[in-house]
């Protein structure tokens, strides 16, 4: 059996980040507010295939980090992101390009390649939309977005199907990435570390 190591970040200027992980990681919905101070992680293994697992270190980031040396140093080390908005909050969505650049700007996989972003559309289950499916649409193309997903955690809404789908692009961009990231000496050393240890820095 052939495990696969996956740092992904999960960024944006929603309250829905944790509850979407928490839905993910437990199956369960719950109305936590984003309560993250600097960044914690959760962890979910995915039987990806007979011969291979996925275990996905999933890091929350807070909204209220500043786009400072704390962001880059969350981001060491992912594979993968999610930019995450909220369809009811305009200016939550404005804000995807900032998360986009500064990712863009300060992280990339060993290869020097982007990490590949997925770009999530949460709370399409409100009736108060105020974000089309258009305008996402191209700002998804214009910002080097692989896809974008309208998903729910109320709903449970594209929640796995998001993940998945990023699983699925890191295992193709860079097949060999994840092994690369585990034997580099100063990678996390996820043995010792609780599942929801926290990590503050503001
Ligand atoms: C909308 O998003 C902005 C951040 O872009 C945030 O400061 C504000 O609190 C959000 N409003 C609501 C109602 O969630």
């Amino acid at each position: 059996m052939k495990e696969h190591l996956m740092k992904i970040v999960f960024v944006g200027d929603v309250v829905g980040k944790t509850a979407f992980i928490h839905r993910y990681v437990s199956g369960q919905f719950s109305l936590t507010t984003d309560a993250t101070v600097g960044a914690a992680f959760r962890e979910k293994t995915l039987q990806w295939s007979e011969k291979e697992t996925v275990r996905l270190q999933i890091w929350d980031i807070s909204s209220r980090v500043r786009f400072d040396s704390m962001t880059m140093i969350f981001y060491k080390g992912a594979l993968g992101c999610v930019v995450m908005f909220d369809v009811t909050n305009s200016s939550s969505f404005l804000r995807c390009q900032d998360w986009k650049r500064d990712l863009d700007s300060k992280a990339t996989l060993p290869s020097g390649a982007p990490i590949p972003c997925i770009l999530l559309a949460n709370m399409c289950d409100l009736p108060e939309r105020v974000v089309t499916a258009d305008s996402i649409a191209e700002f998804s193309k214009n910002n080097g977005f692989f896809a974008w997903m309208e998903t729910s955690v109320r709903d449970n809404r594209n929640v796995d199907e998001a993940m998945r789908r990023l699983v699925q692009e890191i295992l193709s961009v860079q097949p060999s990435e994840d092994q690369l990231l585990s034997s580099q000496e100063d990678s996390v050393d996820l043995q010792s570390h609780d599942a929801t240890k926290r990590q503050s820095c503001c």
